[in-house]
């Protein structure tokens, strides 16, 4: 047996080897708490939508489109993210969508899965956000019963648009308001900072819905900032910047501020050039709630256990113990009840309780 001694990062624990480690990452339970549903459309359900909807493509072929996923930065992707989306038009293309995404998140060990969607996305095209939220809440519905998966919905705004643009989106959503659990803040994010949505954050907050927002990822450590300070959000979505900032690590860490970092994005988003490259170990060191997430897992070439992988297999100073800490930490982070985060927490010591 191969033993690793960077997998014993806990006094006592009990070295393992990479596969076993390999292994553990993908049998134990975990939450997702970053996966834009519409980053979840694979092209084959993409041309599927597009075919029974009788929305043209731009490319001809599954495999052209596939091809054309080599991006050089956010925009680059966001431009052909939106393209994508296009195809979605009837509830039953989200719940489509959705419920293929969790029939993936099952296989993962996903237990909990909290899931964005961009709603101005589908609006602005003159589809009714009911038929948006209907289609996900009956997925997330089924998701449940036949799967044994929690999940919850984040409303997020697209911040390339207006505030205006923004609180018009959030007044549409009202009637469903049981239906979502909170609000994030996604698209291009340089030039867009948390502050332009000052108001319909506190709007949102003081509808008691949770406030979640991307900062970090491309933009500064002042992003993140301001989304603790005016957006007042719970969680900062990517954040890997902060690493620019000791004083914020040091005040992320102290708060116990989640992170929802997603590996393979920050690579195909050349935010990284390489997996090794990646800032993760530095996050778990200082003590940070860092979680792994695949965000938009049809384009950046995985779901949440290839994330795992990926991100293991590149960086060997993570061993068994930084894997049940992103675990924990991605339960600990989630929006769900305490009792449900307890019992899920056992679960995951019980699935660790060889390894550590
Ligand atoms: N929308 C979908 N994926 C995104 C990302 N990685 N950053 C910002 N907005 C997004
Ligand atoms: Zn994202």
């Amino acid at each position: 047996m191969n033993i690793d001694a960077s997998a014993t990062a806990q006094p006592g624990a009990h070295p393992i080897d990479r596969e076993a480690l390999r292994s553990l990452l993908r049998s134990a339970p975990k939450a997702e708490l970053h996966i834009h549903i519409e980053g979840s459309l694979e092209p084959e359900l993409i041309f599927k939508l597009a075919q029974r909807n009788g929305v043209a493509l731009a490319y001809p072929s599954v495999e052209a489109l596939r091809a054309a996923y080599a991006f050089t930065d956010l925009q680059s992707f966001l431009d052909i993210y939106y393209a994508g989306a296009s195809v979605l038009l009837t509830e039953a293309d989200f719940f489509d969508m959705a419920w293929a995404y969790f029939e993936r998140a099952a296989a993962d060990h996903v237990v909990h899965a909290e899931l964005f969607f961009d709603p101005q996305t589908h609006t602005d095209r003159g589809v009714a956000i009911g038929v948006v939220i209907n289609g996900l809440h009956r997925a997330c519905q089924q998701a449940q019963a036949q799967l044994g998966i929690s999940a919850g919905l984040i409303l997020c705004f697209l911040r390339h648009l207006s505030e205006d643009a923004a609180i018009t989106t959030l007044q549409a959503a009202l009637p469903y308001r049981d239906q979502i659990i909170g609000v994030g803040l996604d698209s291009s994010e340089r030039g867009h900072p948390p502050e332009k949505f000052a108001r319909v954050f506190a709007q949102a907050r003081a509808l008691g819905l949770h406030a979640v927002a991307h900062a970090g990822e491309e933009g500064p450590p002042a992003y993140i900032e301001s989304a603790l300070d005016v957006l007042q959000v719970e969680r900062i979505d990517h954040g890997v910047r902060c690493v620019e900032s000791p004083a914020l690590v040091a005040r992320l860490a102290a708060s116990r501020m989640p992170l929802t970092v997603c590996p393979l994005s920050n690579i195909k988003l050349c935010v990284y050039k390489t997996m090794a490259d990646h800032q993760l170990p530095t996050l778990l060191a200082a003590g940070l709630c860092a979680t792994i997430n695949s965000d938009d897992p049809a384009y950046f070439g995985g779901y949440i256990n290839h994330n795992f992988i990926a991100t293991f297999d590149a960086l060997p100073q993570l061993g068994v113990q930084e894997a049940w800490q992103l675990m924990r930490n991605s339960f600990e982070a989630s929006f769900a009840s305490d009792q449900a985060k307890a019992g899920w927490m056992a679960q995951l010591d019980e699935a660790f309780a060889a390894a550590r």
